[in-house]
């Protein structure tokens, strides 16, 4: 076997699995979850007949590149969103599965292990598949330590230039998966400088791009920030997905989009990994692409539940609204006296409600796990069990 699989860490919801196994939760309480970030609003109607009128593409081998009509209602997505005079959809967007699947391909073709000390710098707390796929492509991960005094965005100003110099991928992850940071257009301009100088490929995962509080405020994406700036894709690629716009994580469906020389590679790449996408997905995903009213009233419930559990936690625990998704990143060591893995196993136990510890999501770095002692509470669920989630939560805290 492939010895580098043994430098995988197991999946947090593993190491979840593994804190609780020996709990029974308090009767009477009917469980709720916090912990997995698996959009649960109903998947709007149009797309589920959308796949349905398509089910006769089954009799086709689709083709890696996608279909013309996928990749124009994506570059047309684009344009408007982002306010980008021109997307190619014939070399600068590419369908993927799923953002999670091209996150970690992507990395396989870009890394360049036979360099010497190949880094993929990754957030911290981070999602774990940038991890993985720096691991599996041969380079070692570095973790950029989030900054508590900037809603927890990393801290970039704090790698040293010997890591910038071996730094062969930096993955962003804005809005941030779990502190819910997005990076402004300085943040863009310093990260782009840095790319300039070192040559590393910047890799954006933007899937939460559409899970937002106020409608005059989309966060800034990076293919924008490069447009503004004045600048084209060069080393740039942006990740994106149907999963939490839409709410069809089921689906699998998702766009990478960006410097046109870096698709062409992965395309070829992914020809060879055998991962086009479903020409009924296809289908699926031109009508979510095309339509934007599910996804303002998707985000308006968002709002309600963020505009009432925010302030109601914020009774007990230190936590502040995030700037984007849909992730409440709460420290619970200070108010309550627990730490996050003694915290999460007390809700469960006495009130049956599941949260993640951030320790999990984290990594030690420069001395430290900038995770440790918070929290993620996913408000997946709908408004009346996430309010219930987040009284009983009130309840626990008042109870130590
Ligand atoms: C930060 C981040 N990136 C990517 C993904 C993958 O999403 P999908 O593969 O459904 O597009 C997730 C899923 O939870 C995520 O949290």
């Amino acid at each position: 076997m492939n010895p580098l699989l043994a430098k995988l860490q197991p999946y947090p919801f593993e190491k979840l699995r593994a804190l609780v196994q020996d709990i029974t939760p308090a009767a009477g309480f009917k469980p709720i979850s916090f912990g997995i970030g698996e959009p649960k609003h109903p998947t709007p109607l149009f797309i589920k007949e959308a796949l349905s009128d398509a089910l006769g593409g089954l009799s086709n081998y689709p083709a890696t590149q996608g279909t013309e009509a996928l990749r124009q209602a994506i570059a047309n997505w684009l344009e408007k969103r982002y306010r980008l005079p021109n997307v190619n959809p014939a070399t600068e967007v590419l369908p993927v599965n799923g953002s999670r699947e091209a996150l970690f391909s992507f990395a396989q073709a870009v890394v360049d292990a036979s360099r010497p000390g190949a880094l993929v710098l990754c957030p911290n707390p981070f999602y774990q598949i940038y991890e993985g796929a720096a691991l599996l492509a041969g380079a070692t991960p570095y973790f950029a330590n989030s900054d508590p005094a900037r809603n927890f965005a990393p801290d970039y100003d704090a790698v040293p230039a010997e890591i910038w110099q071996q730094v062969q991928l930096l993955f962003v992850c804005s809005p941030g998966n779990p502190t819910g940071a997005v990076l402004g257009l300085d943040d863009w301009r310093k990260l782009f400088a840095l790319s300039d100088q070192y040559g590393f490929t910047i890799a954006s995962d933007e899937c939460y791009s559409e899970i937002y509080f106020d409608e005059e405020r989309p966060p800034l994406g990076g293919l924008e920030a490069a447009h503004q700036l004045g600048r084209n894709f060069d080393r740039l690629v942006v990740f994106s997905s149907l999963s939490k716009r839409s709410n069809v994580p089921g689906m699998r469906s998702g766009f990478v989009a960006g410097d046109a020389a870096l698709l062409k590679q992965f395309l070829l790449y992914r020809t060879y990994h055998g991962c086009a996408m479903s020409p009924a997905i296809q289908a699926a995903s031109v009508a979510a692409w095309s339509d934007e009213a599910h996804v303002r009233l998707n985000r308006s419930k968002y709002v309600r539940k963020f505009q009432t559990i925010a302030p109601l936690l914020g009774e007990v625990l230190d936590v502040a609204m995030p700037d984007a998704g849909f992730y409440l990143w709460a420290r619970v060591d200070r108010r309550t006296g627990l730490s996050d893995t003694e915290f999460t196993r007390r809700l469960l136990a006495d009130y049956n409600v599941t949260v993640l510890p951030g320790s999990f999501l984290g990594r030690e770095s420069q001395g430290t796990n900038p995770a440790k002692n918070f929290v993620r509470i996913a408000l997946v669920a709908e408004v009346d069990e996430c309010t219930e989630g987040a009284q009983r939560i009130v309840q626990c805290c008042r109870s130590l």
